[in-house]
C-alpha cells in the first residue's frame, strides 16, 4: 500500500504544481484520484478503458482499511476525488461522516436502480453480491432455504459463520430488522447462534472449508467467494472446498436474497469533480458494468447486462428489493443485537 500511496501522492503533487502553467496554456490536466478499498487488479482494467476513451488519467490509492480516516484527516486538502468500497454499510458510514457529496446526473440515475443507491445521491452501487447459504452437497438434501429457517433447531450444531460483527453480517441482520422488525430479529439471531457448530471465526471461505471437512453443513457466505475458490490456482485446496458445497439462494420463493453492493462515492472535497463524475458515469455504463462484473464475479446492477458464466452457473439470483439505504438505518441496531445475544461467543454461551 505504501508504495502505491507514494506514487499516487507524487503524481498528485506533480499535478498541483503543474496547475498554473496548465491553466495558462489552455490544456485541461485530466486526472481523477481514487481512494479504493477494492484491490487494484479488480478495477485497473476499467480505469484503463476509461483513460483510453477520455484521455483522463487515474491515480489510485489502495488500502484494506483506514481510507475513511485518511479522508477525514486530510479534510479540504484531500486529493481524493472518488471513494471505491464494498457494502452499503461502509458507504453509509462515509456519508454519515461527512466525507462525501451528492452527485445527480441523468446517466447515473438511469443506469443505477434506486434500490442500490443512496436516496440523497451520496453513493451508488456498481455491482451486487448475494449473501447466500453454502450447503453441503453431501449432507443437505434440500435445494431451497430461507434466512429465517437458519434459526430452526433442526440445524443445531450444523451452521458456521464468520463474526456476527463483520459488516457483511451486520448488513444482512440490518435488512432482517427492516423486513421483520427488531424483536423478530433478536429471537432469530439467538436461534442462529444456538445452531452454530462453533464460535464464529475466519472469513466466508473458511466456512466453506469447514463444510468440506464435515464440521458443519450450512454456512453464510457471499457469492463471489464461490468463484474465488472455484478458480483458485494458487491455493488449489479451495477448489475442493467449493466442490463440497452448493449455493442456496435464501428466500428465493418470497422476498428474495439479501444483496449488497460494491460502489462508489464522490469525495466531499474532490479537486477534480468534473472528471470524477465522468468516471462515475463511465463505471455505470453497460460497457464498464460488464467488464467489472466479469472481473469481480458479481452481478451488474444494470438488469440488461448479464452476469458472467461462472456466476450464472450457481443459479438465478432473485434480489430482495429492499432499498439498501435501510442498511445505513439499521446497522448500528443490528450490531447491538449481535452483542446482546452474545453471537460471537458462540453456541452454548
Ligand atoms: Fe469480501
Amino acid at each position: 500500500m505504501s508504495q502505491l500511496a507514494v506514487r499516487f501522492f507524487a503524481r498528485a503533487t506533480f499535478a498541483a504544481a503543474m496547475l498554473g502553467c496548465v491553466a495558462s496554456s489552455g490544456f485541461a490536466q485530466g486526472e481523477v484520484n481514487i481512494y479504493s478499498y477494492r484491490q487494484p487488479q479488480l478495477i485497473n482494467p476499467l480505469l484503463e478503458a476509461f483513460t483510453k476513451k477520455t484521455g483522463i488519467k487515474t491515480n489510485i490509492v489502495y488500502a484494506s482499511a483506514g481510507l475513511n480516516e485518511r479522508l477525514a484527516a486530510e479534510s479540504k486538502n484531500s486529493p481524493a476525488d472518488l471513494l471505491f468500497t464494498v457494502d452499503a454499510g461502509r458507504l453509509s458510514e462515509a456519508k454519515d461522516a461527512g466525507l462525501t457529496q451528492p452527485v445527480k446526473t441523468d446517466a447515473l440515475l438511469k443506469a443505477i436502480p434506486p434500490t442500490v443507491r443512496d436516496p440523497d445521491f451520496h453513493w451508488y452501487g456498481l455491482t451486487m453480491r448475494g449473501r447466500v447459504v453454502y450447503a453441503s452437497k453431501e449432507r443437505v438434501k434440500q435445494d431451497a432455504i430461507t434466512y429465517e429457517e437458519l434459526a430452526d433447531p433442526k440445524w443445531k450444531g450444523k451452521i458456521c459463520t464468520r463474526s456476527g460483527q463483520h459488516v457483511y453480517n451486520t448488513s444482512l441482520f440490518a435488512t432482517m430488522i427492516a423486513n421483520k422488525g427488531e424483536a423478530f430479529t433478536e429471537t432469530w439471531l439467538k436461534g442462529l447462534k444456538n445452531n452454530l457448530a462453533h464460535k464464529p471465526a475466519g472469513g466466508d471461505r473458511e466456512q466453506a472449508r469447514d463444510i468440506s471437512s464435515g464440521k458443519c453443513d450450512l454456512a453464510i457466505g457471499n457469492t463471489y467467494y464461490m468463484a474465488l475458490m472455484q478458480k483458485n490456482e494458487k491455493n488449489p485446496e479451495q477448489k475442493e472446498w467449493a466442490a463440497a458445497i452448493k449455493v442456496l439462494f435464501p428466500n428465493a420463493n418470497d422476498r428474495g436474497t439479501h444483496v449488497n453492493i460494491s460502489g462508489m462515492a464522490l469525495a466531499k472535497n474532490a479537486p477534480n469533480k468534473t472528471n470524477a463524475i465522468k468516471l462515475m458515469e463511465f463505471l455505470a455504463s453497460d460497457e464498464a458494468q460488464k467488464l467489472y462484473a466479469e472481473a469481480n464475479n458479481e452481478y451488474p446492477v444494470s438488469s440488461h447486462v448479464p452476469p458472467s458464466a461462472i456466476v450464472r452457473s450457481w443459479g438465478k439470483l432473485k434480489a430482495d428489493p429492499l432499498p439498501l439505504e435501510n442498511i445505513g438505518k439499521y446497522r448500528k441496531r443490528a450490531s447491538e443485537l449481535v452483542d446482546k445475544v452474545g453471537y460471537d461467543a458462540g453456541p452454548g454461551s
